[in-house]
């Protein structure tokens, strides 16, 4: 009887393994039969009862038919973990003969272009480059550039304050000045430019930009003359716009400078003979500039009887505007659009 129990076993661990086809089946047949209640175990419990001459014969038995399973078992658990690597193999094959995904191309935006150029111009005449923060003390800003608070030019430079009126996003690249006037003690001679971001309070439209770039220049040095700006003017004017260009001072007023002037080039489309451009005067204005005030080099600790210089700033939008032709000052912000930077790849540099 106990013999007819493990024959049917035996019988069955024949057929029983065709047809499973995943590991799940496996797992599930192997609770059938080794599981705690499963038929071998069941078999391999009646051992008690079976008359002790037959026991020997009987445990021998019942360890073929757990020997015959497992067997079984581990040699279709590796076929079908096989199986399934492999699916998983072809499911992601990479076809390596379909075509690529062309990758975009950026290229130098204008306004990096500009601030390149004129970089390494004036690099080429003793300048360093220096760059100063965006978030500005007023007293730097305005204050020491002889820009007191209630001063009317303040108006034109209105900016963001940040935590009262201590801090604010810098309204012009100018406190670079200020900053580094008072790093050279009074004793150094300087000659520095400091391109960077610039803030105002501006209604954004063709010509206006709450964010905007700026390069300012500063010398100090002794004896300098405003003919000394004017020669470095015009290698900038001529860099930029071409040989021909003719330069020009204008009268202005800046607080930080003493003289002031507006600096103007000869009109690159129409070469002086008026036309839309330059709205029909000949002249298109750069930047401004002058002689760094005595009130500014004292307020910075340098001795205006000792020492003198120049200073300058430039709108690097405005330039690059005039260069590439550009009459709208937010085709320069125009977000993650390569399309835009390809158009400039394309002209001269
Ligand atoms: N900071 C001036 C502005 O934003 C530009 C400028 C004019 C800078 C004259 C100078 C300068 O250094 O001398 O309008």
């Amino acid at each position: 009887m106990y013999n007819d129990k493990i024959k049917e076993i035996e019988n069955e661990l024949k057929t029983v393994f065709e047809g499973i086809k995943t590991l799940n089946d496996l797992e599930n047949l192997k609770v059938l039969f080794m599981g705690k209640n499963g038929k071998i175990t069941l078999v391999n419990s009646l051992i008690k009862d079976v008359p002790n001459e037959e026991k020997k014969e009987f445990g021998m038995k019942v360890n073929e038919l757990k020997n015959t399973f497992n067997t079984n078992y581990e040699k279709i658990k590796e076929e079908l973990e096989n199986a399934e690597i492999n699916a998983k193999l072809n499911k992601e094959a990479i076809d390596v003969t379909l075509p690529g995904v062309k990758l975009e191309t950026g290229s130098a935006h204008p306004i990096e272009r500009i601030i390149e150029s004129l970089e390494s111009l004036l690099m080429s005449m003793g300048y360093d480059v220096v760059e100063g923060p965006e978030v500005e003390k007023d007293l730097y800003n305005f204050e020491l550039l002889n820009l007191p608070k209630g001063h009317p030019a303040r108006d034109a430079q209105d900016t963001f304050y940040i935590k009262g009126e201590e801090y604010l996003l810098r309204s012009q690249t100018s406190p670079v000045q200020v900053r580094e006037m008072l790093a050279g003690k009074g004793e150094e001679p300087i000659r520095i430019i400091c391109p960077g971001k610039t803030y105002r309070r501006d209604e954004d439209d063709a010509t206006h930009s709450h964010e905007f770039t700026q390069m300012e220049g500063l010398l100090v040095d002794k004896d300098i003359t405003l003919g000394d700006l004017k020669g470095t003017f015009e290698e900038i004017a001529k860099m930029l716009f071409g040989k021909s260009r003719e330069t020009r001072f204008r009268p202005s007023y800046y607080p930080f400078t003493e003289p002031s002037v507006e600096m103007d080039i000869s009109c690159f489309n129409c070469n002086g003979k008026g036309c839309n451009i330059c709205k029909g005067t000949g002249w298109i204005t750069v930047g401004g500039a002058g002689m760094v005030n005595p009130i500014v080099l004292r307020n910075c600790g340098y001795d205006p009887d000792r020492w003198n210089g120049f200073a300058f700033g430039f709108g690097i939008e405005r330039l690059a505007m005039l260069k590439y032709g550009i009459n709208d000052i937010r085709t320069f912000y125009v977000n993650h659009d390569i399309r835009m930077l390809k158009e400039f790849d394309r002209r001269e540099y």
